[in-house]
This record gives C-alpha cells, sequence and structure tokens, in this order.
C-alpha cells in the first residue's frame, strides 16, 4: 500500500526542530514531497545553511517516514533559505537577511579575530556573507586578510567590497589613505558608519557580520541606531575586568533594542599543539558565567592558539591555514550555534 501526503505529513510533523521548538511541518519547513509507489522523496528547507543539527534532523526525517507502512525508499535532501524579517525591508539594506554586530567592552580580546572567522565559516556552509569593519579607531580587517593598501573600485557611485576567502569585505581601512590618521567626533562616526552600510554594493546577502570597536562608544550606537540588528554576539576573555565591561555593552545593546545572540569566550584555553592537552590561563569570569549573567546564550569557546597571531600577519584567516585545528573547530561550530540564535531571533511565525 502506497503512503498518502497526509500520512506522510504526519510522520514529520513528529519531528521537531531543537532550537526553534517547533515541529517541522508547522514551522514550513518540508518542500516537494513526492511519492511515487514506496519511495518517497522530500526536500526540507531549513532557515541557514549552518544550522548545527541538520545531519540529526535529516536522520529522524529518514526514520520517521522509513516506518511508515508500505515505504521502500526514503531520500530526503537538506536545503536552505536563510529568511529575514520581511517588515523591516524599508532600511538601508534591503537585500541583507540578517546584520549580526561582534562587540566587547575591552579592546583586544579578539572580535576582529572572531568576526573574520565566523564570517569565513559561514560562508564555507554555503550562506553569503558580508564582513563590515567598522573599527574606525583601529582597522584591522584589511590587514588580517592581506588586503592593506587595496583600494575598493567604485561602481554607479557605490563602492564595491573586496572578496577575499568566500566572503564580501568592507573596511574603512580601505577608505583611508596609507598613514592617514582622523581625529574622530561623534557626527564623522554616525557618517561613516552610514557610508559603509548605504553606500557599498553588499548585494544579496544571508549574514553581515559587523565588527566594532570596543566599548560603548559612538559606533556602537551609530550602527544600532542605523540598521535593524538581528542582534549582537559579545567577545570576552576571562580576565577580570573585561566581563563587567562586557557586560555594560551587552547592556547597551539591550537599551537600544538589539538582542544579545550570545557570548563568544577567547583565548580562555591554551590547548597544546603536540599532546592535545587544555589548560585555562586566567581565572576570571568565563564565557558560559557572563552568559548566565547576561541570560543569553553561551556559544562556546575559542582556545588561544599562537598560530592565530601569525594568521593576523600572514594576511590568511587560521580558519583557512589551519583548518582542523580544535580552534578551527571551535569557529565552526559557533558559527552554527549563532546562526541558529539568529534564526531564533528573528523567527516570525505568526501567533
Ligand atoms: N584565540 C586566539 N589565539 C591567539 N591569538 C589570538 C586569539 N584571538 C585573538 N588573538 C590575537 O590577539 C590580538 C587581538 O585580537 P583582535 O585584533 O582580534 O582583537 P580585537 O578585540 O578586535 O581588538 P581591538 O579592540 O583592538 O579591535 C591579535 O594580535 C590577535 O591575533
Ligand atoms: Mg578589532
Amino acid at each position: 500500500m502506497t503512503p498518502t501526503n497526509e500520512q506522510v505529513l504526519a510522520a514529520l510533523s513528529q519531528v521537531q526542530d531543537p532550537d526553534l521548538r517547533r515541529d517541522i511541518v508547522s514551522l514550513k519547513f518540508v518542500k516537494d514531497l513526492e511519492i511515487s509507489s514506496g519511495d518517497v522523496r522530500v526536500t526540507i528547507e531549513l532557515t541557514t545553511p549552518a544550522c548545527p543539527v541538520k545531519e540529526q534532523l535529516q536522520a529522524q526525517c529518514e526514520e520517521v517516514i522509513r516506518a511508515l507502512e508500505g515505504v521502500t525508499s526514503v531520500e530526503v535532501t537538506m536545503t536552505a533559505q536563510v529568511r529575514g524579517k520581511p517588515a523591516q525591508r524599508e532600511d538601508l539594506l534591503p537585500m541583507v537577511s540578517h546584520i549580526v554586530a561582534i562587540a566587547s567592552g575591552k579592546g583586544g580580546v579578539g572580535k576582529s579575530t572572531v568576526s573574520l572567522n565566523l564570517a569565513v565559516a559561514l560562508a564555507q556552509t554555503g550562506a553569503r556573507v558580508g564582513l563590515m569593519d567598522a573599527d574606525v579607531y583601529g582597522p584591522s580587517i584589511p590587514l588580517m586578510v592581506g588586503a592593506e593598501g587595496e583600494h575598493p573600485f567604485t561602481k554607479d557611485q557605490k563602492i564595491v567590497p573586496i572578496e577575499k576567502f568566500g566572503i564580501k569585505i568592507m573596511s574603512i581601512g580601505f577608505l583611508l589613505e596609507e598613514g592617514q590618521s582622523v581625529l574622530w567626533r561623534g557626527p564623522m562616526v554616525a557618517g561613516t558608519v552610514r557610508q559603509l552600510l548605504a553606500d557599498v554594493l553588499w548585494g544579496e546577502l544571508d549574514y553581515l557580520l559587523v565588527d566594532l570597536p570596543p566599548g560603548t562608544g559612538d559606533a556602537p550606537m551609530s550602527l544600532a541606531q542605523l540598521a535593524p540588528l538581528a542582534g549582537v554576539a559579545i567577545v570576552t576573555t576571562p580576565q577580570s575586568v573585561a566581563a563587567s565591561i562586557a557586560g555594560k555593552c551587552a547592556g547597551l545593546f539591550r537599551r537600544l533594542n538589539t538582542p544579545v545572540l550570545g557570548v563568544i569566550e577567547n583565548m580562555a584555553e591554551y590547548s597544546c599543539e603536540n599532546c592535545g592537552h587544555r589548560a585555562r590561563l586566567f581565572s576570571g569570569t568565563s564565557g558560559a558565567e557572563l552568559a548566565e549573567t547576561l541570560k543569553s546564550p553561551y556559544l562556546g569557546s575559542v582556545p588561544l592558539d599562537p598560530r592565530v597571531g601569525n594568521a593576523a600577519v600572514d594576511g590568511v584567516p587560521s580558519l583557512i591555514s589551519h583548518p582542523a585545528s580544535p580552534q578551527g573547530a571551535a569557529f565552526r561550530d559557533i558559527a552554527g550555534r549563532l546562526a541558529a540564535q539568529i534564526s531564533i531571533a528573528s523567527a516570525t511565525f505568526g501567533n
């Protein structure tokens, strides 16, 4: 007996997305169901190609369909369509689904390193990704991607972002002459952030990550006011002051109605290249503790790896140069969790 569409859908409705806490049928993830005698083919469309539970969902779908009477073969194809907020499509960047700020309270905790490697990790899953370096005081992305001294082209009076490692990159550093320094005043910062959003040909993107300068100054304020942010990820190190300033930074974003998507801990652990032994280096507030204080998700920890310091100088992200390192794995895991939190924060289910 051939199973019916209704029977297959009923079976699939037993499969829950653990992050969105709804079944995949009511989430409208089920596409292109084809049944021909006992052969069942179905496509499941997730909200991000970086979904950390993709394989788990696929296995569950196969299992529940296979359990139906009359089924002889099952083919479950996983795809993704990143969905933006339709109500907000009148803004400066209507073709960008999710704008995500990467912030910290304290300087030097690794925001730029984390932003760059997360952008690369998301792009490696198949997402269309941009990285905007909004650190007006010390733009470091050009050096980190080996593009220092490059000047982007303009097209129709817009700036064409530089493409490297599968991501589109734009930095205030590309717009300044070499050695030029600027004494920034608040309105100039706001103007520059606006320019990086509106005057750059970002095109269609699933994610635009924005690397912010440290602290709660003009750049985060301007960004949160100019762009509909999906949220902010807070980077911290377990040094004594870092967590308390990071907490203030999270507070500022919340006051600007920007959800805190989670906390990323950096340089907390050293993982030995030779024996794999891991040791924690500081005794201050951990990323997990800060996440708990902020009542926001803990997205993971990036171990300290001396090769990363070199990566910045070599101009190649460590995820590209050392993909199999513990650090590479951490970046990929965190990218998946961040993408899941973005999907949760922007999920509009109509009920
Ligand atoms: N996990 C890590 N392991 C080793 N070195 C790291 C790691 N993360 C960052 N670094 C190094 O620490 C320094 C600071 O990192 P980064 O520039 O990313 O921080 P930041 O928060 O963006 O700094 P700023 O506040 O100045 O913008 C850099 O030299 C970088 O290479
Ligand atoms: Mg930086």
